[in-house]
C-alpha cells in the first residue's frame, strides 16, 4: 500500500515542489495553504489557529485515510529589529512557525503509535541554528526544532515513528524574495556570503524530505540537518 502525506503549505515553494516530487514516487498526498487551489487533495485553511489545525488533520485524515508521515513546511519570515516587532506579529509567526507544527504533531502521533510507523520531517531554517541578526523572532520560532525533534524522537522511539528537521539556508521561492527585499542586502550581497554562491533550490529539500520518509533511514531521528550550501559552516 502506498505511504501517505500530510504536508503543510503547498500553495507554493518548497511545499508545492516537495508534494509533487512525492506524489510523482507514488506518495498519496495531502497539503494546503490560505489560497485557494482547486485540488481534491488541498485545503484552504489558516493554520494559526486551532481550529484550522484540527480542521486540516481532520480533512486529511478522512482523504488518505490514515497518515503515515507529516511534513511541516508551512512558515512565515519577518525581517524587523526587535524594537519594531508588535505583539500581533510576535503572536502571529509563534502560531503558524511554531503552534501550528506542534499541535499538529500531536494530532497524527496517536495513529502512527498504533501503526507502529511513522516520520515526521520539519522544515526549520538555518537562522534557528545559528541566529540570524535582524531576524530574531524568525530564528526564535526555528530553533525550536532543534529542541522540539530531539525530545520528541526520545518519546516516540519505540514505535517506529523518527523526527527530524531539515534546515535550509536561502532557498529560491517567494518567502526569501520578499525577506531580501524587506532587508537591507540585496540578493547579490546574499550570494556573496553562501560558500557554494548560490540559493538552495526547493527540489533540494524535497530530495532530503524523500530521503528521511525511506524505510533506510529508519536509524536517523532527532537529526537537524543543514542544507544551506556551505552557510552555516564558518
Ligand atoms: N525560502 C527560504 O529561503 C527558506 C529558508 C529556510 C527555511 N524556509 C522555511 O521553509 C518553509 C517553506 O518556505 P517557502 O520558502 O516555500 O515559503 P513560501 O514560498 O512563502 O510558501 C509558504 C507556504 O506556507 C503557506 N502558509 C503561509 N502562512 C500560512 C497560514 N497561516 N496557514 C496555512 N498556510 C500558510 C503558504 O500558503 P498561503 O500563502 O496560500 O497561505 C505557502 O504555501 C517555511 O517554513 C520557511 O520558514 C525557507
Amino acid at each position: 500500500m502506498n505511504k501517505t502525506v500530510l504536508i503543510t503549505g503547498t500553495s507554493r515553494g518548497i511545499g508545492f515542489e516537495t508534494e509533487n516530487f512525492l506524489s510523482s514516487k507514488g506518495y498519496k498526498t495531502f497539503g494546503c495553504g490560505r489560497s485557494k487551489v482547486k485540488k481534491e487533495n488541498y485545503l484552504s485553511v489558516d493554520l494559526s489557529t486551532k481550529e484550522g489545525c484540527e480542521k486540516l488533520y481532520n480533512s486529511a485524515k478522512k482523504y488518505l485515510g490514515h497518515i503515515d508521515i507529516l511534513i511541516n513546511n508551512a512558515g512565515t519570515y519577518a525581517y524587523s529589529n526587535i524594537e519594531n516587532a508588535d505583539y500581533e506579529t510576535i503572536d502571529n509567526m509563534t502560531k503558524l512557525n511554531f503552534y501550528a507544527p506542534y499541535y499538529l504533531s500531536s494530532l497524527v502521533i496517536p495513529d502512527m503509535k498504533r501503526q507502529k510507523w511513522g516520520r515526521i520531517v520539519n522544515i526549520g531554517s538555518i537562522s534557528g541554528v545559528v541566529g540570524e541578526g535582524g531576524a530574531t523572532l524568525y530564528s526564535a520560532t526555528k530553533s525550536m526544532f532543534l529542541g522540539f525533534s530531539k525530545a520528541l524522537a526520545l518519546e516516540v522511539a519505540k514505535f517506529g515513528i523518527t523526527v527530524n528537521t531539515i534546515n535550509p539556508g536561502w532557498v529560491e521561492t517567494e518567502l526569501s524574495k520578499n525577506g531580501i527585499e524587506e532587508s537591507d542586502l540585496t540578493y547579490q550581497d546574499n550570494i556573496d556570503v553562501i560558500p557554494q554562491k548560490r540559493f538552495i533550490m526547493p527540489i533540494e529539500i524535497a530530495n532530503l524530505a524523500y530521503f528521511l520518509i525511506q524505510d533506510e533511514a529508519k536509524g536517523l531521528t532527532g537529526q537537524s540537518i543543514n542544507l544551506c550550501a556551505g552557510l552555516s559552516c564558518g
